[in-house]
């Protein structure tokens, strides 16, 4: 649906009397609606490092879910102030990952006697209490979009990886850039003692993988792959790397947000694409490629269903008009300030995936 033209000329006014005073980030998967106010857009990895690019900026308005906008806090200066438009917007991946569990995984590592000789890596999809944690053992954080520079660093500072909290994008990672076996990886179960693994299973694996997951990629399978050949005949399956090993095995090409959208652009006219990844951006990739002009291509979504990240959608227009005039009339609303003392540890495993050969 349009957006309100209210809300519009709202959001534009309080953005003008800000002014140079505000930055505005998008994901990817951000509606519409929020993308048009948007200063920059990007996949996790790329706002990440554009979080910092503003140092003049007083306020980074942070569109897109609760752990992005605790990295933007933690790799800008203490003069920049973060805000989430609505504190909902979290994500259910970065929640299967606590503190608590993730120290009691590592003692089961020590009792097992592997953890002097593992690594931990943990994708920025994590709270910030899990980045100090990776931070301080010596980890990265990486993203979908440098997983594979991660784990070769990893693989060259000890034997085994930790990798947390997707056990898709680890699984992936390992076995089509690595060329590891599924029976390199065992899964890490939070909910059971010992996360269900025996120290001789933890001893012979080469990455555990914790048993988190998206929700939102979780739900393409193998029949969705199928299906889509079957219905358009030369289709190209291009899928994120958060969707199950099956479903990327079966595609033609897997990666980041930022790699879809490349990837799209490059594409010869009248090609044909179907994609698995959130549908805000598949739509609009749908639209911005469908006519003549942008060389007619056709951009569908891999499943039959309609699946948008609930908590992305969290920000919407009403949000953002509301976050961005508080801020023009002087008084800051959902602040995201992480513990000084877990940015700090935070930083340095954040500083080590920048600084990713
Ligand atoms: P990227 O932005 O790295 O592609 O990750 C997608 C995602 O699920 C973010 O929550
Ligand atoms: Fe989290 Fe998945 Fe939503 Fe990304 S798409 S924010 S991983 S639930």
């Amino acid at each position: 649906a349009p957006s309100d033209p209210d809300l519009v000329e709202r959001a534009r006014a309080a953005k003008a009397r800000l002014g140079d005073k505000v930055f505005v980030l998008g994901h990817h998967y951000q509606r519409d609606e929020v993308i048009e106010f948007a200063d920059v857009t990007g996949d996790s990895f790329k706002l990440a490092r554009d979080a910092a690019a503003r140092p003049g900026a007083e306020y980074i308005v942070f569109c897109g879910v609760h752990f992005m906008a605790e990295s933007a806090d933690i790799l800008t200066g203490d003069d920049q102030q973060v805000v989430l438009p609505d504190l909902a917007a979290g994500c259910s991946m970065a929640d299967m990952a606590t503190a608590e569990q993730v120290a009691e995984c590592w003692d089961v590592l020590t009792d097992a006697g592997v953890a002097g000789t593992t690594v931990p890596v943990s994708y920025m999809n994590s709270s910030a209490d899990i980045k100090a944690f990776t931070g301080k053992h010596g980890g990265t954080i990486c993203t979908s979009s440098n997983a594979e520079r991660a784990l070769k660093w990893a693989f060259a500072q000890g034997e085994k990886v930790l990798f947390l909290p997707d056990q898709h994008l680890g699984r992936n990672t390992a076995v089509r850039d690595l060329g590891l076996s599924l029976d390199d990886c065992v899964l890490y179960n939070p909910h059971k003692p010992g996360g269900g693994l025996t120290a001789d299973e933890l001893r012979a694996a080469k990455v555990i993988l914790w048993r988190g997951h998206c929700s939102v990629h979780g739900r393409f399978s193998l029949e969705s792959v199928r299906d889509v050949r079957e219905r358009i005949p030369g289709v190209n399956v291009l899928v994120h790397p958060e969707c199950r090993h099956e479903v990327v095995a079966a595609a033609d090409l897997v990666g980041s947000t930022e790699y879809i959208i490349k990837t799209l652009e490059a594409a010869p006219a009248g090609s044909k694409w179907a994609i698995g990844t959130e549908l805000n951006l598949v739509r609009r990739l749908a639209n911005r490629f469908a006519d003549e002009a942008a060389g007619n291509k056709e951009i569908v979504f891999l499943d039959k269903t309609v699946c948008f990240c609930s908590t992305m959608n969290r920000i919407d227009l009403p949000h953002l008009v509301w976050a961005l005039e508080s801020l023009a009339d002087g008084k800051v609303v959902n602040r995201i300030e992480v513990d000084p003392e877990v940015a700090a540890f935070s930083k340095l495993a954040l500083e080590r995936m920048l600084a990713l050969p």
